[in-house]
């Protein structure tokens, strides 16, 4: 029943009460986003989290998560609602992160952070 109703959220792109963060998004130069692919778009937490604070938002960096596919899908409109363009995104798929097979695409993604 859970799957349905995050599914549902994710492809009607709902927002929902999500609780308040500690950390203020000004503060920072480098947000890190991430969540996972529901319905080849973003979650419904995450999405509520950019409307409430994006324009508070200096450089983004994203990360997803995902069974097989959709995070292409998904970056479209995340750039989307965000107003600007996502240059780093780091996309697992669950056999990756079951078999451990991530460590070069993580390693590249850090390069951005450091
Ligand atoms: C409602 C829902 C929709 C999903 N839609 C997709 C999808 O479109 N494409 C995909 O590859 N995985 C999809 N998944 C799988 C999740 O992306 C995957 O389980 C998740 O990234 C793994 O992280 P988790 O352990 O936090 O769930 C979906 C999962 C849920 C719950």
């Amino acid at each position: 029943m859970q799957y349905l109703i995050c599914g549902k959220e994710a492809i009607q792109e709902k927002t929902i009460d999500i609780e308040n963060t500690s950390y203020d998004p000004k503060n920072y130069d480098l947000i890190i986003l991430g969540t996972p692919i529901w319905a080849a778009n973003i979650s419904s937490p995450l999405r509520t989290y950019i409307e409430k604070n994006k324009s508070d938002f200096k450089k983004v960096l994203m990360f997803f998560t995902q069974g097989s596919s959709g995070a292409d899908k998904a970056i479209v409109k995340l750039q989307k609602l965000l107003g600007k363009n996502i240059s780093t995104c780091l996309t697992l798929t669950s056999k990756e992160v079951a078999k451990s097979q991530y460590q070069n695409k993580l390693d590249d993604f850090l390069k951005n952070i450091v």
